[in-house]
């Protein structure tokens, strides 16, 4: 149990490749299986023992104490700290150290999905003395992430962040234990990217960078791709969280809503409170934010439906984001990642794939 380490989650991102879903709200605030994703990885933390989690705000910082206060629900002490200027993700560290009185320090990216044994990270980074250790997962696509090839002990060798060529499949999976020491020593009082500044500094003075590397669910929620299939791994229970509102199933479906017994919903779909669902629709894998309402032999498939949106009878929408209030009319059938902004309605029978409207 982890009762001395302390925790630290970097919140304070615009969320830009989510838009139009975090106009209205910040990246670890939407919601994923019914409560906001933050509760998912405070509930992880929480579980292995850290008692106080610190959040590194910028974007909308006030939602993040409004909801969860004092952190008392979640069973730990939570504190919010406040960037007046986005600091970027070294400077958001640095700015929360004088809030820190443990130590050793866990740091989170605050939109990863994960499902590590964080009590192995940290075993690693004491058994091998480090100064950091980031925790590492192999991915299909390594050139949208930090890239950190290690030697045979565990030891990183490098650290390049989104590159073109990365020499191996090997990424920073967004979650880091500092010896306290090290945040102090990241400048004070300007932006500073722990990717791009902090850890090629760190290696390039000779400090011990360790590698915990295993295999993990694990999944970055930046895109609306990613999130749409992170949160129905939630629902149905293939990321682990002791956060979500109900038993894990092909649906998880919230108070007030309705949904004809014709209607086929699966996949790990999330129903919001007071959504309707009209008969024969097809809702498979999808997001339907509270108020969200989908017509008669609809089809609507690893997308999201935002807060009061409608999806007209007889209209497809797949691998697409409808935006809060706004409307996709009878029979149109949209496809192709693509966006509809908040309170755009679009007449009947259109065809499109992308670009965004
Ligand atoms: N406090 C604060 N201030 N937080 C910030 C700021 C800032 O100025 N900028 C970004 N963040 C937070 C975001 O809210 C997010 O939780 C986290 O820092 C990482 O930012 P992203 O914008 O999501 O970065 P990324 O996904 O492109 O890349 C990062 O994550 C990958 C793993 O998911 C990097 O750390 C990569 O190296 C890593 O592989
Ligand atoms: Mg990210």
């Amino acid at each position: 149990m982890l009762h001395d380490v302390e925790a630290v989650v970097l919140v304070g991102g615009k969320g830009t490749r989510l838009r139009p879903l975090t106009l209205s709200a910040a990246k670890p605030m939407l919601p994923a299986a019914g409560v906001p994703f933050l509760a998912h990885l405070i509930s992880r933390i929480r579980q292995a023992g850290v008692r106080r989690v610190v959040l590194g705000t910028s974007y909308m910082a006030e939602t993040f104490s409004e909801h969860f206060g004092s952190g008392a629900e979640l069973g730990c002490e939570m504190e919010y700290v406040v960037e007046d200027q986005p600091l970027g993700t070294g400077g958001g560290i640095r700015n929360v150290a004088k809030h820190l009185t443990a130590e050793t320090v866990l740091v989170f990216n605050g939109d990863v999905l994960c499902g590590t044994d964080l009590t192995a990270v940290v075993d690693t980074h004491r058994r091998t003395e480090a100064d950091v250790t980031l925790h590492l997962v192999r991915v299909l696509n390594p050139r949208a992430f930090g890239c950190v090839p290690t030697d045979a002990d565990g030891r990183v060798l490098d650290f390049l962040e989104k590159t073109e060529d990365p020499p191996t499949d090997q990424i920073n999976a967004g979650c880091y234990v500092f010896r306290r020491s090290v945040i102090d020593s990241i400048p004070e009082g300007r932006p500073v990217s722990v990717e791009r500044e902090t850890f090629p500094g760190l290696l390039a003075a000779g400090a011990r960078l360790s590698g915990h590397v295993d295999n993990a669910y694990w999944r970055d929620m930046g895109t609306p791709a990613d999130l749409v299939h992170g949160s129905a791994d939630l629902v149905r229970g293939i990321a682990p969280s002791a956060a979500l509102p109900g038993p894990a199933g092909e649906a998880l479906v919230l108070e007030g809503a309705e949904i004809d017994p014709t209607a086929f919903v699966l996949g790990g779909t999330t129903v919001g409170r007071g959504v309707r669902i009209g008969p024969g629709a097809r809702v498979e894998g999808a997001m339907l934010f509270d108020g969200a309402v989908v017509g008669e032999k609809a089809v609507v498939r690893h997308s999201v439906i935002g807060a009061g949106a409608r999806v007209d009878d007889g209209a497809w929408v797949i691998d697409s984001v409808i935006g809060d209030r706004a409307a996709v009319g009878a029979h149109c059938e949209l496809r192709g990642g693509m966006r509809v902004w908040p309170d755009v309605q679009l007449p009947p029978h259109g065809v499109r794939f992308s670009p965004d409207v």
